[in-house]
């Protein structure tokens, strides 16, 4: 984003704008924005929540937020001009008289910060709000574009709770605004080491001719936390991991992997090329609903040094509770790129430590040449893509470990985001806000492929829904997570990267 130049004049109309995403997150995005020179001069806040506020409270609680969150010190130019931006409606968002103070606001602002009637609503609330916040926006006419003037909105995840949920919001979605209007958003693909996955693949004439099922034994795909569900137990037990981060997180990121190069660098064809991996996956018959899919919730245990209860002794967790803390699964994508080889993927809450990354382990190299030496294993050799809390990419490859007799030893080149580039690690809001504005809409979910996600998880859903009483497996907080995913995994001689590599010479 270095070289790129300020986005055109806009509002930011954030619908709740006293909560926990604003505060920690969006604010924080639209400063560094501020301070890279990416916002308009022509630019304003508008936020809209329940809570009786001043625009003076609401600036003051940002400010707040910013210092106790941010661990950056404030530049008090770039923040002040900020806060002269910033206004605040409290409004119920069921009532239509909330929209039409706000279209009010909204003129008053565009006439004082020449805002040109350009707006970009943000849905920073439950997604139980989604559908009425829509269909108020439509009947005051605040979504309706007019000649030069956009309006567009970004939704946060979850889209949909299921397929059939999914297909309703975008029904819905669809009643009131185009397409081309709706931004779903999903911070993963905002970060910079999930978009450099396709510049690694389509920019370098290294990996793209191995990049297929010739030379690649398969691939890894995790998300790993270290943290509980602390204060979020009546979301979490309603959604658990499965629906939580898989149909979002981790395939997009998995789509990233496997898919064709679009013909150009533009939303439409990269998202046509995403959807068309989803397509091609191979739906869970009842069969392997048991043999590639693993569920598991935390018992208590130990996470850095700290205790962590059990997932069901956690605050607004139904103590009989079977929402599933971890989930693991095997996918096969059904094309010539990918036949028969296994996406692996795992995401999960208390575990050893936080770690988001995936693996790409080449086939080993023959045997025959070191038939005769000491070498009694040969090197996988991994690219692996770090997204969290590292940002950068490092290659693992044999050398020999110097000394009369021929051993092979692990090594790693790393490249690091943050060394390379003294980048600060962005949340990835950064660039999303931005492309809203600009409105490339490259790095956001469309309406087919949220739906092809929901098709390929929905017979979990389905099993697990009838098979509630199955003895639900548990993993230690603070450990690797379930043995059935090691099981699982190795069933075809393979095996997870740990999460924290055992302490030898060779790095993990
Ligand atoms: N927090 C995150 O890190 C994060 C990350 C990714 C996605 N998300 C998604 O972002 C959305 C917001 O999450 P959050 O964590 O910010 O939740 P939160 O802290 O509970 O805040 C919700 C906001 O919505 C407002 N609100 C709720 N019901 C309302 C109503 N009927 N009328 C008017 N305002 C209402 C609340 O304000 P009042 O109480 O003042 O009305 C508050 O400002 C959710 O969809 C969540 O899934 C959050």
């Amino acid at each position: 984003m270095q070289d790129s130049t300020p986005a055109g004049p806009c509002v930011l109309v954030i619908f709740g704008a006293s909560g926990d995403l604003t505060k920690r997150l969006l604010m924080p995005a639209i400063y560094h924005l501020k301070r890279s020179g990416l916002l308009p001069e022509s630019f304003a806040v508008a936020g809209v929540a329940r809570r009786d506020m001043t625009a003076a409270q609401f600036r003051d609680s940002l400010r707040k937020g910013f210092d106790q969150l941010s661990g950056e010190k404030l530049d008090p130019a770039a923040w002040d001009w900020l806060a002269q931006r910033m206004q605040y409606l409290a409004g119920n968002l069921d009532d239509p008289a909330t929209y039409q103070r706000l279209g009010k606001l909204l003129g008053e602002i565009d006439s004082k910060y020449r805002t040109g009637g350009n707006y970009l609503f943000y849905f920073a609330i439950p997604s139980s709000e989604f559908d009425q916040v829509v269909q108020q926006l439509g009947a005051a006419g605040l979504v309706r574009q007019q000649q030069a003037a956009w309006r567009r909105v970004v939704i946060e995840k979850p889209f949909g709770s299921d397929l059939a949920s999914a297909k309703e919001l975008n029904h819905l979605l669809w009643e009131f605004l185009d397409e081309s209007q709706i931004f779903r958003i999903d911070h993963y693909l905002g970060k910079e080491t999930v978009q450099n996955i396709m510049v690694l693949r389509f920019a370098n004439g290294l990996f793209e001719p191995l990049w297929n099922r010739h030379y690649i034994d398969h691939v890894q795909i995790t998300v790993a936390e270290s943290i509980g569900i602390g204060t979020r137990g009546t979301f979490y037990d309603a959604t658990g991991a499965l629906r939580d981060m898989v149909p979002n997180h981790l395939f997009q990121v998995m789509t990233l992997i496997a898919m064709e190069p679009p013909s150009c660098f533009e939303a439409n064809a990269t998202r046509n090329e995403k959807g068309k991996v989803l397509d091609a996956i191979h739906s869970f018959s009842r069969e392997r609903l048991h043999s590639d899919v693993v569920r598991a919730q935390y018992a208590a245990g130990r996470v850095d040094g700290k205790p962590v209860p059990a997932y069901r002794d956690e605050q607004n967790v139904n103590p009989g509770s079977s929402t599933e803390t971890y989930v693991a699964l095997r996918l096969m994508i059904d094309n010539w790129r990918w036949a028969g080889v296994p996406f692996y993927l795992r995401t999960g809450k208390a575990l050893a430590t936080r770690k988001s990354q995936v693996i790409v382990r080449f086939k080993q190299a023959p045997l025959t040449l070191f038939r005769d030496t000491p070498v009694d294993r040969m090197t996988n050799n991994d690219l692996t893509v770090m997204i969290q809390p590292d940002e950068g990419v490092s290659l693992r490859f044999g050398a020999k470990i110097p000394g009369p007799d021929v051993r092979i030893g692990d090594v790693e080149m790393r490249f690091k985001y943050s060394e390379y580039f003294q980048a600060q690690a962005t949340t990835g809001y950064e660039t999303l806000l931005y492309d809203c504005m600009i409105g490339d809409a490259s790095l956001f979910q469309r309406a087919d492929t949220i739906e092809s996600a929901w098709r390929i998880i929905q017979p979990i859903l389905d099993e697990w829904k009838g098979n509630r009483s199955d003895p639900l497996p548990l993993y230690p907080a603070g450990s690797e997570g379930p043995d059935e995913a090691d099981i699982m995994i190795g069933r075809n001689g393979r095996r997870w990267r740990p999460l924290i590599p055992p302490q030898t010479h060779a790095p993990a």
